[in-house]
């Protein structure tokens, strides 16, 4: 049990990463982690990507290439881009996992949102010892619990229990007792259930307002689940640049280029549908249409 996945970030960091390795990673990937690997002084090298995940050539490729210490990955309902890898796709990560001996970290807040579709293969389920499986109760219930874990092989379980043990002792063991009394007789399941519902409908409205609203070439992720929807703005438009515009009109969102590993791309936003109610999601999106038309 870790203090939430980000702090199994941090010790996967220390476990793995020797000052210059490389570690493949998505191409966006997720910002928490490119901020916990780079103290360790990580050499970033990103695979491409497309909705389906990873393309096995150019992973193979950068394997010989790079030698990596692991290759991470956020496969379902990806932050920031909501897309989910195809069976295909992780089959082709494990196969190369185990031709070439390394270890895959399979970050997992998300997989039990699914809103619709078939549920994919679980990359641990497939890649045994190869995958290193963090989940979290913070998309589940509530981010502030700060719960999460490491489900791992024993010898890398044990080496992580050293480093968590010097970090912090234990993970909160109180409110580990919540989870569980929240949790026991279904409750868990019920609230998932409950928060499913609730996060579908906001996604539909926000896919509806964004086909209402922009006609300029704007493109955006349509996910089966998770959190976020990742827009792709026409060339030469800068998310960046009209984030202070668009918190002029109260409307916010992640500029996508932090959550590029190597080479960011200025012209791609995550916005978030789970958090807000469906008439602020209708006028959010008004705004930002307008915000992003009256820039040149
Ligand atoms: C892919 C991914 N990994 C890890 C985390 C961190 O989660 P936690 O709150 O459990 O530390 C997040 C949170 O946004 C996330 O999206």
């Amino acid at each position: 049990m870790t203090s939430g996945a980000q702090q199994a970030l941090d010790m996967i960091g220390r476990v793995f990463i020797e000052p210059g390795g490389v570690v493949l990673t998505e191409e966006p990937t997720y910002l928490g982690a490119i901020q916990a690997f780079t103290f360790y002084q990580v050499r970033f090298v990103s695979v491409k990507t497309d909705r389906e995940g990873m393309l096995p050539d150019d992973l193979e490729k950068k394997i010989k290439q790079h030698k990596p210490l692991f290759v991470y990955v956020v496969p379902d309902f990806q932050n920031p881009a909501g897309y989910s890898w195809s069976n295909e796709r992780r089959e082709a990560l494990i196969e190369l996992a185990q031709k070439y001996d390394i270890p895959v970290v399979d970050d997992n807040p998300y997989s039990d949102l699914r809103f619709s579709g078939e549920k994919p293969k679980s990359l641990k389920a497939m890649g045994g010892r190869h995958v290193i499986q963090l989940g979290t109760f913070s998309k589940l219930i509530s981010p502030g619990l700060r719960i999460g874990w490491i489900v791992a092989d024993p010898e890398i379980a044990a080496l992580c229990e050293r480093m968590k043990q010097a970090a912090d002792l234990h993970t909160n063991t109180f409110t580990q007792f919540v989870i569980y009394e929240f949790s026991k007789g279904g409750g868990l399941d019920r609230h998932i259930e409950k928060i499913k519902t609730a996060y579908s409908k906001r996604r539909d409205t926000m896919i509806e307002a964004l086909r209402a609203n922009f006609d300029d070439g704007t493109t955006w992720t349509e996910p089966e689940g998770g959190l976020f929807l990742w827009v792709k703005l026409p060339e030469g438009k800068s998310a960046n640049d009209l984030l202070m515009k668009a918190l002029e009109n109260k409307v916010a969102y992640v500029p996508g280029m932090y959550f590029f590993s190597e080479v960011p791309d200025d012209t791609t936003l995550r916005i978030n549908f789970c958090n807000a109610t469906e008439e602020n999601i209708k006028e959010g999106v008004r705004r930002l249409a307008k915000v992003f038309s009256e820039a040149k």
